[in-house]
């Protein structure tokens, strides 16, 4: 079997980029790519205003490890792993509620929301105090924790660098989602989540994957678009979607970025900005940013793809994704809307609505991607040293920023002006093949 290194024929000097499809298929690669990358890599846990209050948790996975978020007595976030002290048995009953305190249901220890243990059952009897020194009775906090504009991120290997410079070139991306609320953002109630019988990296090349989105989604754009001329009342200029990108790709200015450290951004102009649920938000954004980042943020849609299992995503409306390996061929996909807290309540209808009809699990759009990379995944099965070959833009591949990138004032290490191109990709797997070979 090839190793990592050589499923990736990355050739700049003569123009080849390949991947091997062993890649999504080899078991032996996806342990590695557990130990190697998600027990070392900042990995995406859920936002701040999922937990507002006092007691509030969400519970989730980092690779195989469970951990949940709490905010204790103090106001904080921490980040513990979610077993008991005692013997290990996970805490958390649901995958979010509120628990002042925690009681454990094998043997009733207790742990308040700063995770101190507050009661040994049968403690004083039963124990000698230096025991309970040397055990350790507090829950274990995970290695590094961070939040970035509510983000919140996790990492179990205490050296890696820290957050911020982990996001790196995807900062000024993630902000174009951050900054649109005048106060801040908040994810939206209700919880989605589905299962793809795929690795988990098809999902990450889907996420930045513009190539894909006029054949797999023409069923998603054709529909919405006979409803929008069915609706008698209008529905609201704000109902109408935003599928330019997917009907006249030629019409409209698009682009990919290599944002280094794993990141890529895929994005493309809307066809009709106005329908954009923060449109009505734009004078006050043009009095506190620069008029070419608020061009940005309401006039290009926008697929930010964060290094390994993350998709910020706003484009018709607002999505996070994160996706969560299971096994080689076994993934776990979960999404929630976000939102500007205290939106006007038509701006928040139509982005629901449109969450809906694109990023809700049976909506018209995820169900066509899950089978498109579902076959994919079986595809990969069928041959022994088949090839991806990610040629699909490299002919128009340029180092440094394009016009739409200075705009903003950033600079990816390379800028492609399409979005229908493959090279993206090479980010991703450069990243993936560097961990995996350390
Ligand atoms: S495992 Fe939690 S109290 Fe025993
Ligand atoms: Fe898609």
């Amino acid at each position: 079997m090839l190793s990592p290194r050589e499923m990736i024929d990355d050739r700049p000097d003569d123009n080849v980029f390949r991947v091997n499809r062993a890649a999504f298929t080899d078991a032996a690669t996806f342990d590695r790519e557990i130990s190697e990358i998600f027990d070392r890599c900042w990995l995406y846990i859920g936002h701040a205003s999922q937990v507002p209050d006092h007691g509030d948790y969400i519970a989730t996975r980092l690779g195989f490890h469970p951990v949940f978020v709490i905010r204790g007595s103090d106001g904080e976030v921490q980040c513990f792993y979610d077993a008991c002290s005692h013997r290990g048995s996970k805490l958390t009953r649901r995958t979010s509620g509120n628990a002042r305190t925690m009681t454990c249901r094998y043997h009733g220890w207790c742990f308040n929301a700063d995770g101190d243990c507050t009661l040994v059952r049968g403690g004083d009897e039963a124990y000698r105090s230096e025991d309970l020194e040397r055990m350790g009775t507090n829950l274990r906090p995970i290695e590094q924790f961070g939040e970035y504009k509510g983000f919140l991120f996790g990492c179990l290997d205490a050296d890696a660098p820290s957050l911020e410079d982990f996001l790196g070139g995807a900062l000024p991306f993630i902000d174009l989602m951050a900054d649109q609320a005048p106060d801040e953002m908040e994810v939206l109630r209700g919880e989605s989540r589905y299962i793809m019988e795929a690795n988990w990296k098809l999902q990450t090349e889907n996420s930045t994957d513009g190539y894909h989105v006029a054949t797999v989604h023409r069923n998603f754009a054709t529909t919405v678009g006979y409803r929008e001329t069915l609706a008698t009342d209008g529905g609201g200029e704000m109902a109408k979607t935003e599928a330019s990108r997917i009907l006249s790709l030629d019409k409209i200015g698009s682009g990919g970025y290599d944002v280094g450290n794993g990141h890529m951004i895929n994005w493309a102009d809307r066809g009709n900005p106005e329908a954009g649920p923060s449109w009505a938000q734009r004078g006050r954004l043009l009095q506190k940013y620069p008029e070419g980042k608020v061009r940005w943020m309401l006039e290009r849609g926008r697929t930010v793809t964060v290094f390994p299992n993350l998709l910020l995503n706003d484009v018709a409306s607002t999505c996070i994704r994160v996706w969560r390996p299971l096994g080689v061929g076994l993934t776990e996909i979960e999404t929630w809307c976000i939102a500007p807290k205290g939106e006007a309540p038509e701006s928040r209808r139509a982005r629901i609505r449109k969450y809906e009809d694109f990023f809700f699990p049976a909506s018209l759009a995820v169900p066509d991607d899950v089978r498109a990379m579902e076959g994919a995944h079986t595809g990969s099965e069928a041959l022994n040293n088949g090839w991806n070959d990610l040629a699909l833009g490299y002919k128009t591949l340029v180092d440094g920023a394009d016009a739409a990138a200075q705009e903003l004032g950033v600079v990816p290490l390379n800028s492609n002006p399409g979005r229908e191109v493959e090279t993206p990709f090479f980010a991703f797997w450069r990243e993936w093949a560097t961990r995996l070979s350390s």
